[in-house]
């Protein structure tokens, strides 16, 4: 057994991510990569300092087009299961970054589809809703509305299915079965799903009648929906698409991501402060069993969540971030300090961004893509006529 599993429904154990670049085949962000984006940016996002951003396929590619006058456009995605949490901003909060920086466009895909085939428990009409609900999350991150198109698999059905059937027909059943171990009690739906995640990768493409770059930042759990479009793009006319992956957000508790399914690991985006202040209070730590031995031996952030939390997204400032880090290792710094300077930074951070959820609901519409499916009202037309 593997000591971890990194699949696009499951992530568990301890993951070594010098191990997933070599079994995925992707590429590691390196120094030329960060001067190069820079070279165009004037900026190194912290993420990208961080290896937060740890990997890619043909970054490097795209940004040579970018520099010849060739912008790409981006394209991410959500499965609406449930409420979002930070660990979902993550890659979204670094993909506005990108937004800004290249002032592209941005296509995000709802995947209500792909939760209600691969969750026994969901209705169709649920997945659709949380779509709308989570997409006020991502509206909330400051997207520009008029280069972003949201939209959900079930409103762009039309558009989504005449492109996916064209990318199915080229990936035969054992190539799916190898890459994603389905087996035979898999439903027929989610052995199909994949054509679906991989349009979005081609539809501005498709709009435009010409190939155009795209690129695709996401966590590496996605991967091998990608690692399939790019196969098989090619053989339809298509480039493949690039992308830029991130590691997870740990769960708060002793292993593996921060997940919606296992509340205690998740601090979800609309918690309360004093949901934040009991999940953080309880959460695994790399400290020592009390006080005393903490100051005598110092703490361990490498195996520390609360550390990791600071690290990835609330402490981005160098200085303060290596100060945390080496108090904590010289016992100076005790967890219960840690922890409160982090609850403060979630709360903060959770308190905005919740104001700017609210705001989000009167700007949806400006944000969203939807085909006219309604059958009932286009029967009626007709019938009028
Ligand atoms: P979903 O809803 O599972 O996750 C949405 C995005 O968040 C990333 N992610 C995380 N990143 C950091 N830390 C974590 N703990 C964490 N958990 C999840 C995911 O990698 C993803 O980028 N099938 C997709 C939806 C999708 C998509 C896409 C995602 C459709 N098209 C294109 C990325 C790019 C899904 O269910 O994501």
């Amino acid at each position: 057994m593997p000591d971890f599993i990194v699949t696009p429904w499951e992530v568990s154990g301890e993951i070594d991510y010098d191990q997933l670049i070599k079994e995925f085949g992707i590429e590691s962000i390196d120094e030329k990569i960060l001067f190069y984006i820079k070279e165009i940016t004037n900026e190194i996002h912290p993420f990208l300092r961080r290896k937060i951003f740890f990997a890619h396929r043909d970054f490097n590619w795209v940004l040579d087009e970018y520099k010849k006058g060739n912008p790409f456009y981006l394209y991410t995605g959500r499965g609406p299961s449930g409420s979002v949490h930070l660990g979902h901003l993550l890659p979204w909060i670094f993909t506005k970054w990108l937004q800004d920086k290249f002032d592209v466009e941005l296509w995000f895909q709802l995947t209500d589809d792909e939760k209600f085939l691969f969750n026994q428990s969901y209705t169709l009409e649920e997945t659709y809703k949380y779509g709308f609900d989570n997409a006020l999350d991502i509206i909330a991150l400051g997207f520009d509305p008029k280069k972003t198109y949201i939209f959900s698999d079930f409103d762009m059905a039309g558009t989504l299915y005449r492109n996916a059937l064209k990318i199915s027909k080229k990936i035969t059943f054992s190539t799916i079965r190898a890459t994603f171990g389905f087996n035979n009690s898999s439903n027929i739906g989610q052995i199909f799903y994949t054509s679906i995640q991989t349009v979005p990768a081609i539809l501005k493409s498709v709009i435009e009648e010409k190939n155009i770059p795209c690129l695709i930042p996401h966590a590496v759990d996605q991967d091998a929906h990608f690692r399939l479009s790019r196969d098989v793009l090619p053989k339809l006319g298509y480039y493949k698409p690039a992308s830029i992956q991130c590691v997870f957000l740990p769960s708060l508790q002793q292993s593996g991501k921060m997940s919606a399914s296992v509340e205690t690991t998740a601090i979800f985006t609309k918690d309360k402060p004093d949901a934040v202040k009991k999940k953080i209070n309880n959460a695994f730590t790399g400290g020592q069993k009390n006080a005393k031995l903490q100051r005598e031996k110092g703490g361990d952030p490498a195996i520390c969540p609360v550390y990791k939390y600071h690290f990835m997204l609330f402490t981005l400032d160098d200085d303060e971030i290596r100060s945390i880090q080496s108090k904590c290792m010289n016992g100076e710094l005790l967890c219960g300090d840690c922890k409160k300077d982090l609850i403060e930074k979630v709360n903060k951070f959770l308190s905005e961004h919740q104001k700017q959820r609210e705001k989000a609901k009167d700007k949806l519409e400006d944000f969203l893509l939807k085909e006219k499916i309604d059958l009932k009202s286009l029967i009626k037309e007709k019938n009028s006529k």
